[in-house]
């Protein structure tokens, strides 16, 4: 596994993650057997959010922790908040309430790090300010980050905090790929080169933030996976071709696309199966060459100028 700095008072954290957004429907001992998993793979950090199965996700996660109070201190914790009552609300008394409900849930006294979901327009830098210094002078939230932002909402709220944002949390697979399209079709006129993301990738890698992908293998919206999807029949089959050559599976392989980027990254997978875990925790291994990078890319569809 290789590991890489978020903030400076928390361990080093392993570039794949676990994402516990769909554990909820598990039984605990699945939870625990991908927990243990995890960390004898030498995955040491887990990503919720308050939301995830309507606080499920985080209370059985907590019901490990419990059970076995070793297991907090060989994990770096992170949770998300920002959503209520599917709106979005940065206000300070939602976000020190939404901590106080996931510190509760997990059965832990502090989180790693806390990201803010995704963008309120309606946003108060006071609040979130306040919010965040109360949150790190109690001992409750170690580092911030947010979700789902691009650089100009991450300019914005960091010119209002007095501590450095590390992360930006943000959809991204072989399958799904505005943020590095836009690059690669500036002044185009193409589709492709339509600013969705306003620079936010090299941002990050200017700034030396993590990006966390998440959804690493779907595509759409929670639409389904691309192993095996008849949209990609060439996408399916390069991956082949590398899982072949470098003796891993084409899941592993997509994995090492998103990391051979050459910026701190985090893949934050969605499995919940211990199996598929240990295959994502290969990726760490395998370092794609440029070549092969490219042309995963160009098998999914895309197209260079
Ligand atoms: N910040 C945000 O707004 C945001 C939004 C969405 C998600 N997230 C985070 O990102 C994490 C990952 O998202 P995701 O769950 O959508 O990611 P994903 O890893 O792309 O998808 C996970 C799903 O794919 C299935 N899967 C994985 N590998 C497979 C394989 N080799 N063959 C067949 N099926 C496979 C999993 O089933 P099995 O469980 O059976 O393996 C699971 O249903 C979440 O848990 C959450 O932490 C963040």
């Amino acid at each position: 596994m290789k590991y890489i700095m978020m903030a400076e008072n928390i361990p080093a954290v392993s570039v794949i993650g676990v994402g516990c957004m769909r554990i909820a429907s598990h039984k605990k001992e699945e939870v625990e057997e991908l927990v243990r998993t995890a960390l004898d793979n030498g995955i040491n950090f887990f990503d919720h959010a308050d939301i995830y199965g309507r606080g499920e996700s985080e209370r059985l996660f907590g019901e490990v922790l419990r059970d076995d109070l070793q297991l907090r201190d060989r994990m770096v914790i992170q949770s998300k908040c920002g959503i209520n009552a599917g709106m979005y609300d940065f206000s300070r008394e939602h976000i020190i309430e939404a901590v106080n409900g996931s510190l509760e849930r997990l059965h832990t006294d502090h989180l790693d790090s806390l990201l803010l979901h995704r963008p309120d327009v309606l946003m108060e830098s006071d609040q979130v300010r306040e919010a965040f210094t109360q949150l790190y002078e109690s001992g409750k939230v170690r580092s911030f980050g947010v979700s789902n932002m691009n650089r100009f909402q991450i300019e914005l709220l960091q010119s209002g905090l007095p501590c450095q944002l590390t992360s930006d949390q943000l959809q991204l697979s072989l399958a799904h790929t505005p943020l590095i399209d836009e690059g690669f079709n500036v002044n185009t006129g193409w589709d492709n080169g339509i600013v969705r993301a306003s620079g936010t990738l090299e941002y990050l890698r200017l700034k030396g933030m993590i990006l966390q992908t998440w959804s690493p293998l779907q595509y759409g919206m929670f639409q389904g996976i691309l192993l095996d999807e008849e949209k990609y029949p060439e996408l399916n089959q390069q991956l082949q071709k590398l899982a072949d050559k470098y003796s891993v599976s084409r899941d592993t392989i997509a994995y090492s696309w998103l990391l051979r980027l050459p910026q701190k990254v985090q893949v934050i997978t969605g499995t919940t199966s211990p199996e598929r875990l240990i295959r994502a925790a290969r990726a760490a291994e395998v370092e794609l060459s440029a070549r092969e990078w490219y042309e995963l890319y160009k098998s999914a569809g895309n197209r260079l100028p």
